[in-house]
């Protein structure tokens, strides 16, 4: 009896979530908010991306894109991400538009960059903004004035990217009321010249290319989180100082481009953490740490050029200064510094005496500063009221170059928390969301390692299926946290117990690092039933890389053109330090990559994450035991892959895509050994056009000798990994050291290093 009410029950309810799917996901934003969508589309003065908007457009439905994502939720924008391209400035007013974005009341995503928006934020509307907003985007706008005190009161703010506009300073010095903040993102401006206490969570930092102009300041040390700071292209005075060095998660860090002077800390050799560290055109002096004038095996790739550091007898020596010539700038420098610098000498009345003379000085010229400030406010003011309308489309190439298309389907809305019944709606629901930005950016370091569940992945993968558990292939997904992955599925041939196996899965979770497409976790499923090759399934879950492979970019000739000899130096040594860390990071060493263009992937940043790797597994169904199918040596599938190393090499520097052994490869490779003896030009003609004037000639020489290395017929001539990691980083440095032969209009210092 109550048996069957109970089903009449659940039914009926089923029934009711039938008769309501269409409607729900037919979910349409309340018309007051898609009133106010039209309105940002005419305020923001028609942009190419919203070209399409009208009273009947169904702003839920439309497919999100690189350029443009709406997600909503119970009728209201959650998410609105609007990337145009626009490279100047529009005139009017944006008062209204900043109004408008207040209407949105459930926005937790907001994002509008390069749409020449100009004006200030007001307090006043950074107060009403949806008080759930995550992630604030405004960056390659035109925004100017200073940072408002009131941006503490957006509690919940994860990730704050205001780069490249024209903001000017901080209303108060004390940001520290974001706590909740994880990225922050204020490069491009001309902030300074003291930076603000900032909150301790933070993960990511940019306030590069500003106009600070003091000492690096001490609050960082609380910074624990810290995974990236960069402060290059600044004005920071005084020494390095030894607590950066001490932050426990610090990965990257960017000094180059300031006046930092004295030695570089020999506790910047103790920070195993640290994988990129650019100290680069400061005006150090003394010895470089002895750690890195050693060749062993180090995860770091440490930049130094362009100091005066004591260097004879190495390869980098041409490219320091005179220490005269540190020692004059760092006093310099330190003229300009705050008071408490003069306060500590005040024994002599002399230096009393000029101390007044400069406080004066410095009074006199703030009033003119002030002077021009207001004069240049005027003029511009009255210039952008006639500033035409203006849309740009040539600059802007680079920055769609890599149209992403991004694979996770499903948002990151709670649905781990709702009902199991409720689920299914909810995706489809959020199907058309994607993986908001913060997700994607803000974190640098990789989820922890996990075993994951079979129903986990099934859910990830969507259209998995579990029945096809006889596989070799590879799945895309998206992870509840919004992670997108590939999901790689292999048989194994043996069936194990699964606590030796688990035992055999442990050298998979040691396969993270930045330039790998690095292993998330993985899931082992025992299929014992309906036939003989009853057995193991063992289901990788790996990073999913959307922006696409090397190859890809060599072979289009518009991405080609992203891809100047700076970039491809990039890539060459994050291949090496792939390469390396899979030969050394880990042990057993893995060698015999199979490397090729095809499986170098590269992120949006560029950044090289290297894919198809060997796995080391047990045996798979239909495979030899790993000893038959590589019968040599680790040392001859080192130099295997240091071969294939040389091969891509090859391909990055002639932009000309060739197989590994082919007629074509050994043509190539020979017209490059006779460019070598030859004139420098005869060897610029043979580099990809693309990197035509973005090279120094040295560091292309050098380059293609060592390539030509790596592809010695005797394999004991071959270089060793730790080598060419160690001559790229040669080869950057003196690319570092070299600008194009153009116009200069930086600052003084600059000048002196051309
Ligand atoms: C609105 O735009 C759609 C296509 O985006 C178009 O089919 C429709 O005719 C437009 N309606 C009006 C009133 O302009
Ligand atoms: C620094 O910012 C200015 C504009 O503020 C830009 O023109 C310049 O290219 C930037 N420099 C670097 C090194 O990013
Ligand atoms: C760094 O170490 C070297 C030798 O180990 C020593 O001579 C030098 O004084 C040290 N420098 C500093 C700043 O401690
Ligand atoms: C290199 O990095 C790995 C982790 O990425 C770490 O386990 C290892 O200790 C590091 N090696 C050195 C020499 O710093
Ligand atoms: C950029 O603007 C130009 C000029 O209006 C337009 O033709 C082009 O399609 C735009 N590109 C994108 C990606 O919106
Ligand atoms: C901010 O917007 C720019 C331009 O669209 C984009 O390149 C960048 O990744 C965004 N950053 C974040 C954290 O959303």
């Amino acid at each position: 009896m109550q048996k069957s009410l109970q089903i009449h029950v659940f039914s009926f309810t089923f029934l009711l979530l039938l008769l309501l799917l269409p409607l729900l996901t037919d979910s349409q934003l309340t018309s007051s908010e898609s009133q106010t969508l039209l309105e940002i589309q005419k305020q923001l003065q028609y942009p190419q991306v919203l070209q399409s908007w009208n009273d009947t457009t169904n702003f839920c439905h439309i497919r999100p894109s690189s350029s443009l994502t709406i997600i909503c939720f119970n009728g209201h924008v959650t998410e609105l991400t609007v990337t145009g391209n626009r490279t100047s400035k529009l005139s009017g007013s944006f008062h209204k538009l900043f109004t408008l974005l207040t209407q949105l009341s459930s926005l937790n995503t907001l994002s509008l960059t390069s749409l020449g928006i100009s004006g200030s934020l007001s307090p006043k509307i950074i107060t009403k903004l949806s008080p759930s907003l995550v992630s604030l985007n405004l960056s390659s706008n035109f925004i100017s004035g200073k940072i408002p005190e009131e941006i503490v009161s957006l509690k919940n703010l994860k990730s704050l990217v205001l780069t490249d506009n024209m903001f000017w300073g901080f209303v108060s010095d004390d940001l520290r009321g974001l706590s909740n903040l994880q990225e922050l993102d204020l490069g491009g401006n001309k902030l300074g010249p003291k930076v603000p206490s900032l909150p301790s969570n933070l993960i990511t930092v940019s306030l590069k290319n500003n106009s600070f102009r003091s000492r690096i300041p001490e609050h960082i040390k609380k910074w624990n989180k810290l995974q990236s700071l960069d402060l290059s292209s600044n004005e920071f005075t005084g020494s390095i100082p030894e607590f950066l060095f001490s932050l426990p998660s610090l990965q990257i860090l960017s000094l180059d481009q300031n006046l930092l002077s004295g030695s570089l800390p020999n506790s910047s050799c103790s920070s195993s953490k640290i994988i990129t560290l650019d100290v680069s055109h400061n005006l150090l002096t003394g010895k470089l740490p002895s750690c890195y004038t050693s060749k062993s095996f180090r995860n770091q790739t440490v930049l130094f050029s362009f100091n005066c550091l004591s260097l004879v007898g190495t390869p980098n020596a041409k490219y320091q200064r005179p220490l005269s010539f540190c020692q004059n700038q760092a006093s310099k420098a330190i003229a300009v510094e705050p008071v408490h610098k003069v306060k500590e000498k005040d024994s002599a009345r002399i230096k009393l005496g000029l101390v007044i003379l400069i406080i004066i000085g410095v009074i006199i010229l703030a009033a003119i500063l002030v002077l021009l400030v207001l004069i240049v406010l005027k003029r511009r003011r009255s210039r952008s009221e006639d500033d035409p309308f203006e849309v740009n489309n040539n600059n802007n190439n680079e920055r769609h170059a890599s149209d992403k298309v991004s694979v996770c389907s499903t948002t990151t809305a709670s649905s781990k928390s709702l009902p199991d019944s409720t689920k299914t709606i909810n995706r489809i629901l959020l199907s058309v969301g994607r993986v908001p930005q913060t997700m994607r950016s803000a974190v640098i370091g990789l989820p922890p390692y996990r075993v994951f569940s079979l129903e986990e992945l099934e859910e990830a993968t969507n259209d998995f299926d579990a029945a096809s558990l006889f596989c070799e292939q590879l799945y895309k997904g998206c992870l509840r946290e919004g992670i997108p992955v590939t999901v790689r599925c292999i048989k194994l041939k043996q069936k194990s117990l699964p606590q030796s196996l688990t035992q055999q899965m442990e050298v998979l979770s040691k396969l993270r690092h930045m330039h790998l497409v690095s292993v998330l976790g993985h899931c082992i499923a025992s299929n014992q039933d309906h036939n003989q090759h009853a057995g193991n399934t063992i289901f990788i879950v790996q990073e999913y890389i959307s922006s696409g492979s090397l190859r890809d970019f060599l072979t289009n000739s518009r991405k080609k053109e992203v891809l100047k000899w700076p970039q491809r130096m990039a890539i060459a040594i994050g291949v090496a330090r792939g390469i390396q860390f899979l030969h050394m990071g880990v042990a057993p060493g893995i060698f015999g990559n199979n490397l090729k263009i095809e499986n170098i992937m590269l992120d949006e940043t560029l950044t090289v994450k290297i894919s198809g790797y060997t796995i080391p597994l047990p045996t798979k169904v239909g495979e030899e035991s790993p000893q038959a199918k590589h019968p040599w040596s680790n040392e001859d599938r080192e130099k295997e892959d240091v071969y294939q190393f040389g091969v891509i090499l090859l391909q990055i520097i002639t932009g000309k895509v060739v197989d590994a052994g082919s007629s074509e490869m050994g043509s190539l490779k020979l017209q490059l050994e006779n460019g070598l003896r030859d004139e420098p030009s005869e060897l610029s003609s043979l580099a990809d056009p693309s990197v035509n004037g973005s090279y120094a000639y040295e560091s292309l020489r050098t380059t293609v000798e060592f390539a030509i290395n790596c592809l010695c017929e005797d394999q004991s001539k071959r270089p060793s990994i730790e080598d060419v990691v160690w001559n790229l980083q040669y080869t950057i440095q003196v690319q570092q050291g070299w600008r194009p032969s153009s116009g200069n209009h930086e600052s003084s210092m600059k000048a002196i290093y051309e």
